[in-house]
């Protein structure tokens, strides 16, 4: 049988993802906007350039460890925040923390996680909280309040969802958090036994930053999509993110920022990080890749915040470019989410460890023993 230890890649942990999730859940990670155009650029763009080594320079100790939103982590990345991860594997969040607690790196919570911050609390790698700017304040601001009192490290302000993408792979199954049995979906869902079972007899499904103050996601079903078109605040805007950034008063970070213009509009607020990030391809299709802005946006800020490099890597090389054009991390989210569903917090350990085991390799191969070694000069575009 086909199992954890036979995934070299993300790839094949997609592979084995599909086989056991029931199509509605692999869906929703697998899929994104439109005609997915932007999702596979977010990988394709890393090909627009090629990597210049340089030789006989004694690599035989490589450190990759790099300080990012304040805190030295022992990888150039991280587990990007992302939402319902109980469907995906029945340990859900509390399966990534601990796998991004053994490498010592950042993991992100998502507003709509399905484990509450008293679970996760004992985890000691740090911690960045995705923030959705709701419509409804009280729910908003008690976010923020959980985040001062429940360990988080950093917030990140998600600027890219002002309304949901769409995402025809969602509406063609019938994905819905929590999941409904349609018609069609039945025959996956009872081809899943191990999955249901799980979803029927554990811990029962919940939204816990959500919960108590909307219905939406938890007692009354709603693709995601929908959730953040009529529950997320439209009216969001600058000042908005200020406000957040004054009432959080930790590290702050803006995710999904695209431009220099608004890079330069971050500084001006104070962010201490934006993350470069089209959402993985699931909100606006036809957008620019984060590698595509990459250098402009670097080239810009050049040093005053952190950038984060957020969408499409695949492989310890595409690391290395990101940070050759001026990333100070990256960060993804399907690249640990196929690993999460294949095997809980084991098939994510073994995603990290294949990552970091082409790091270490790619940086010999590079002649480079430090991240900060790496510059513009590494590479060459076509
Ligand atoms: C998504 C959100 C929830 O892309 O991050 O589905």
């Amino acid at each position: 049988m086909y199992k954890i230890n036979d995934c070299h890649n993300v790839n094949d942990f997609r592979k084995l993802a599909k086989k056991k999730l029931p199509s509605p859940i692999f869906h929703y990670i697998d899929g994104a906007a439109d005609d997915e155009v932007t999702y596979r650029r977010n990988t394709e763009s890393f090909e627009k350039c090629t990597l210049i080594p340089k030789v006989l320079n004694n690599v035989d100790e490589v450190d990759i460890g790099l300080k990012i939103l304040g805190k030295k982590i022992d990888l150039p990345f991280f587990l990007s925040p992302t939402a319902l991860q109980r469907l995906f594997h029945y340990e859900g969040e509390l399966a990534v923390a601990k796998a991004a607690e053994k490498f010592n790196t950042f993991f992100g919570i998502s507003s709509l996680s399905t484990v509450s911050l008293e679970k996760i609390k004992e985890i000691k790698t740090p911690k960045i909280f995705q923030l959705y700017f709701h419509k409804d304040r009280g729910l908003t601001n008690s976010m923020i309040d959980k985040c001062k009192t429940g360990g988080i490290d950093a917030i990140a302000l998600t600027v890219d969802t002002i309304t949901g993408g769409n995402r025809e792979r969602d509406l063609r199954t019938g994905f819905t958090s929590p999941p409904k049995l349609t018609l069609s979906s039945l025959l996956s869902f009872a081809t899943s036994p191990s999955w249901s079972l799980n979803y029927i007899f554990r811990e029962k499904f919940d939204l816990p930053f959500l919960s108590e103050y909307v219905k939406e996601g938890t007692d009354i079903k709603v693709s995601v999509s929908d959730y953040f078109s009529n529950m997320l605040d439209q009216t969001m805007n600058w000042k908005d993110a200020e406000n957040v950034k004054k009432k959080w008063g930790g590290t702050f970070c803006l995710k999904g920022i695209m431009s220099k213009d608004d890079a330069k509009r971050a500084i001006d607020i104070g962010a201490d990080a934006i993350m470069i990030s089209n959402h993985g391809g699931r909100q606006l299709d036809g957008s620019a890749s984060p590698f595509d802005q990459l250098e402009e946006i670097a080239d810009f800020v050049s040093g005053k915040i952190d950038l984060i490099c957020d969408g499409g890597i695949r492989r310890g090389t595409h690391m290395l470019k990101a940070l050759s054009l001026g990333a100070n991390a990256c960060s993804g989210g399907r690249l640990y989410l196929y690993a999460l569903a294949a095997g809980g917090q084991m098939g994510v350990e073994k995603s990290i460890q294949n990552l970091r085991n082409e790091l270490l390799r790619d940086m010999k191969l590079m002649g480079c023993t430090k991240i900060s070694q790496l510059s513009k000069k590494n590479i060459r575009f076509i």
